[in-house]
């Protein structure tokens, strides 16, 4: 049986399964973490108590976490792996690169990828990890009804340019990688025909730009005023 698995896991097709599997789960982590900060249009107490209902159950956020970290460094690992049998398979680099399949966006994922990933442990520090008390402002200080106020911590934050324009460039990384990550899905799903390869690149497009531009909607909307 684990011989079975490693086998599988060690073809090109299975690894192109996981890159697929943990996509989906991360994008679907992702977009669900869009819509929650949207909250913070809501006001602080919305905000900050969606905050604490996720929080509440130290149990299920601990074992969430552990699937999430799980499948962010499978989807990593396998990555690299595809990356290094792609290179180790052409050992003589094209001298003249003709890029007329391969987009912008696919060529960004190898550069793109780490980039989003170094950017995921900056926003770990900086807003879940209270690293940002070298900023000038305490982390997390408790709201009026005595929950932490995580709504505080992400308008100070955006109050602040060089924080606001990495988020900015960030999003836009992360909105590429799903583009090409969605249609990457969409091909080792098989689905792939003539006829609708259209309307799954306009999919694929319309994922990157939805969750680029709600992520975006945060720090740009707290740092013109809208959200204080
Ligand atoms: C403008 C963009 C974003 C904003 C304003 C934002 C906001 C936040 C806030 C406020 C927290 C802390 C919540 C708390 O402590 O209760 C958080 C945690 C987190 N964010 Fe983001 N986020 C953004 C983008 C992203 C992106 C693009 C990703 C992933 C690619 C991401 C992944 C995470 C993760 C993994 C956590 C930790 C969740 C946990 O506590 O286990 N965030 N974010």
């Amino acid at each position: 049986m684990t011989t079975r698995a490693l086998t599988i896991f060690d073809t090109t097709v299975g690894k192109k399964a996981v890159m697929a599997g943990t996509g989906a789960i991360l994008l679907t982590f992702v977009v669900g973490h869009m819509l929650g900060n949207l909250q913070v249009y809501l006001g602080p107490k919305a905000m900050n108590e969606y905050a604490a209902l996720l929080q509440s159950n130290p149990t299920l956020l601990w074992a969430v976490r552990l699937v999430m970290f799980v499948t962010l460094g499978l989807h990593v690992l396998t990555a690299t792996q595809l990356y290094l049998l792609n290179r180790s398979a052409r050992p003589v680099r094209y001298r003249m690169k003709t890029s007329v399949t391969t987009t912008y966006s696919a060529r960004t994922m190898v550069i793109g990828g780490p980039l989003v990933a170094a950017y995921l442990a900056y926003h770990l520090a900086h807003l879940t990890g209270g690293f940002t008390k070298g900023l000038g402002y305490p982390h997390l200080p408790l709201d009026a009804n005595g929950l932490p106020d995580v709504f505080h911590n992400v308008v100070m934050s955006f109050q602040i340019p060089w924080c606001v324009a990495l988020y900015v460039v960030a999003q836009v990384l992360l909105g590429l990688h799903l583009y090409h990550g969605a249609w990457s899905l969409f091909q080792s799903l098989g689905i792939n025909h003539r006829r609708y390869n259209e309307t799954l690149r306009s999919a694929a497009s319309a994922i990157g730009v939805a969750v680029a531009v709600g992520f975006l909607a945060v720090p740009v909307g707290v740092f013109l005023g809208y959200v204080k």
